[in-house]
């Protein structure tokens, strides 16, 4: 059973983390907790993620719809991009937007995440590809994002942020720790005069290593090495992006899963 306050507390938690490290400034960003198919936590819209108490937090259904919310407060205008990762990724249990400087400035600058420079961003994130611009609060930026979600744990939102998601909260926040970090070190090797990229060899066997740990989510590892030997560090970070990509593991097999239930009668 889970224990739905204590959550509302880590939501506050990881906001003020997410306020006071600088990836969101002023009422930005946003979070979301999956507490069933059809029970959602999500952050208000309109306030300073790092000042928030447990009242703020909002329920909705799986269609963003309110199922609770405390006067004064309504879910998160990005609400749409939250339930467009749940939709799709069933082994997702929570979703964190923010802004944090330098993925952020990749995202504006039109850049992707994908040179392979140190071992725990290739091992923890592979690749972090950009989702096309779409106008925050309308649908155009979860149907921009759709195509990544199946190949990717973490995005870049062109011109606007980024977007991690994982089993729980904490491994959400953390991987937008670990996006940020990634785009800082990137960014700064680039100043100093360009990052000594690892080879094909080397990045091949930090995957091996990624493979052995059986971390969750998506990855390259687990994933891109499937189509013909491709990975994101070599695809430029649209391994995931074309049309005809086959189905993420984690959907087909929440789709049969649901199929023999039916069938059993469940
Ligand atoms: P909300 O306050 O509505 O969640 O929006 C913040 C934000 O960062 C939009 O991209």
């Amino acid at each position: 059973m889970v224990n739905e306050f204590e959550i509302k507390k880590q939501i506050c938690d990881i906001g003020k983390r997410i306020y006071n490290r600088n990836m969101v400034a002023a009422n930005d960003g946003n979070i979301s907790v999956k507490l069933s198919d059809d029970e959602f936590l999500c952050t208000p819209t309109g306030v300073s993620k790092g000042f928030m108490t447990p009242e703020y937090i909002c329920k909705v259904n799986a269609k963003g719809e309110v199922i609770q919310a405390n006067p004064g407060f309504r879910p998160s205008s990005e609400i749409k991009m939250h339930m467009r990762v749940y939709q799709k990724r069933p082994d997702v249990g929570a979703v964190v937007h923010a802004h944090p400087v330098y993925a952020t400035s990749f995202a504006i600058a039109g850049i992707p995440l994908t040179q392979p420079i140190m071992p725990e961003a290739v091992i923890a994130l592979g690749c972090v590809p950009i989702a096309e611009y779409g106008t925050p609060s309308t649908n155009e930026i979860p149907d921009r994002l759709e195509k990544y979600l199946p190949y990717y744990d973490a995005v870049l939102l062109e011109s606007h942020g980024a977007l991690t998601w994982s089993v729980d909260l904490l491994a959400a926040y953390l991987k937008m720790e670990s996006v940020e970090f990634y785009a800082q070190l990137l960014y700064q090797s680039k100043v100093l005069g360009g990052p000594k990229e690892f080879d094909k060899e080397t990045v091949q066997r930090l995957y091996e290593i990624r493979r052995q740990m059986g971390l969750p989510g998506k990855h390259p590892a687990n994933l891109c090495l499937n189509k013909g030997g491709m990975n994101c560090h070599n695809c430029g970070g649209g391994c995931g992006s074309t049309d005809s990509a086959p189905e993420a593991d984690a959907e087909l097999i929440a789709k049969i899963t649901k199929q023999v239930l039916e069938q059993l009668g469940k």
